[in-house]
């Protein structure tokens, strides 16, 4: 069996039995969704529905991305009670909880709402974030929402999710965004989530001193694969080296205020991220009339 906590953090291929396709993102008190159907969010980035992961034949609960063809789960149900058979049915109740029952009509798992007994109409909904909320239609705001899944999961943890010049925010919505001065290299896939093909230049670069270096603070540095570094140069002793060599990218110190780190070649796997550091990125010179220089 695949842990499913692996699926949660890796790339699984969904098997989804045959796809009831449709464009519904919300399910009413006692509506059910067999294994088999799903509902999509409204902007058409997440789905929900029974899958397995790869290599194994138990069915679970979730919820993944839609566009990544890979299938990327980002909640699980019934994480400890998988079931072994498409008998699955998952089910709002009259009440608000949210319930997979297996075959034999056993609940395997329930949203357990505490101290909720208040007869309503609930609506489940699936947003467009990932988030699977349950509200009560009579209230307003906030408060109607009496439970919502728990995103439990990290898109940044994909290498390479945002391609070449990509950075990944896992607080943001979408989690890919080009680095300033670049833009999508495939703008209809990066529209539709998939960002595989990462960022290009707005304007290339004329690899002489007028190209500069535009900072980005509380970066995760990308990789190292074709970096090299010294640890006695200071910040503008690195900048000099990298303007110098037109295949030097970016650079940084090396230490958090000493040496000097470069980077040869496309910029992959950037973050931000709150323990994240300065970085300098080579970008040409009208690029950055008015921007922050080193
Ligand atoms: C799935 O099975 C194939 C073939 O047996 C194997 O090569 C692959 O490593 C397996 N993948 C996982 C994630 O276990
Ligand atoms: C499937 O799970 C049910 C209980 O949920 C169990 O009774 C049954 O024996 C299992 N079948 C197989 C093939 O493991
Ligand atoms: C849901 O089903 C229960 C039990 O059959 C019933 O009492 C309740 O009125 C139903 N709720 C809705 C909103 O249809
Ligand atoms: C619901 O939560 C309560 C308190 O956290 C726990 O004692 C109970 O076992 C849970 N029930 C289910 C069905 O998970
Ligand atoms: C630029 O740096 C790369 C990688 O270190 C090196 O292979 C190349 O020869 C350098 N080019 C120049 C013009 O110095």
């Amino acid at each position: 069996m695949v842990k499913i906590d692996e699926c949660l953090l890796r790339a699984c291929i969904l098997i989804p039995f045959l796809t009831l396709s449709t464009a519904v993102d919300t399910i009413v008190a006692n509506q059910t969704i067999k294994d088999g159907e799903t509902i999509v969010s409204a902007g058409d980035n997440f789905e929900l529905g029974f899958f397995s992961p790869l290599n194994s034949s138990n069915r679970y609960l979730g919820i993944w991305y839609k566009r990544i063809s890979t299938g990327t789960v980002v909640w699980v149900s019934n994480k400890d009670s998988p079931l072994n058979d498409t008998s699955g049915v998952f089910k709002l109740s009259g009440d608000g909880s949210l319930l997979v029952y297996s075959g034999d009509n056993t609940v395997i798992w329930s949203s357990n709402l505490t101290g909720f007994s208040r007869k309503l109409n609930p609506v489940a909904q699936l947003l467009d974030t990932g988030i699977l909320v349950v509200r009560d239609p009579r209230s307003i705001g906030q408060e109607n929402i009496i439970w919502q899944s728990n995103p439990s999961y990290d898109a940044c943890v994909r290498n390479g999710i945002c391609g070449p010049y990509g950075t990944c925010n896992s607080n943001a919505s979408p989690v890919c965004s080009c680095l300033a001065g670049f833009e999508p290299r495939k703008p209809k896939q990066w529209n539709i989530a998939d960002w595989s093909g990462g960022c290009i230049r707005k304007i290339p670069l004329s690899c002489g001193v007028s190209d500069g270096f535009l900072k980005m603070s509380s970066m995760k540095f990308p990789g190292t694969r074709f970096s090299w570094y010294d640890l006695s140069m200071t910040l503008g002793e690195c900048l000099t080296v990298c303007q110098r060599n037109c295949s030097c990218m970016a650079y940084a110190n090396f230490d958090i205020a000493t040496g000097c780190l470069l980077w040869f070649g496309d910029l992959q796997d950037m973050r931000v991220t709150s323990g994240g550091r300065d970085i300098y990125v080579r970008l040409g010179a009208s690029e950055l009339t008015g921007k922050e220089r080193p």
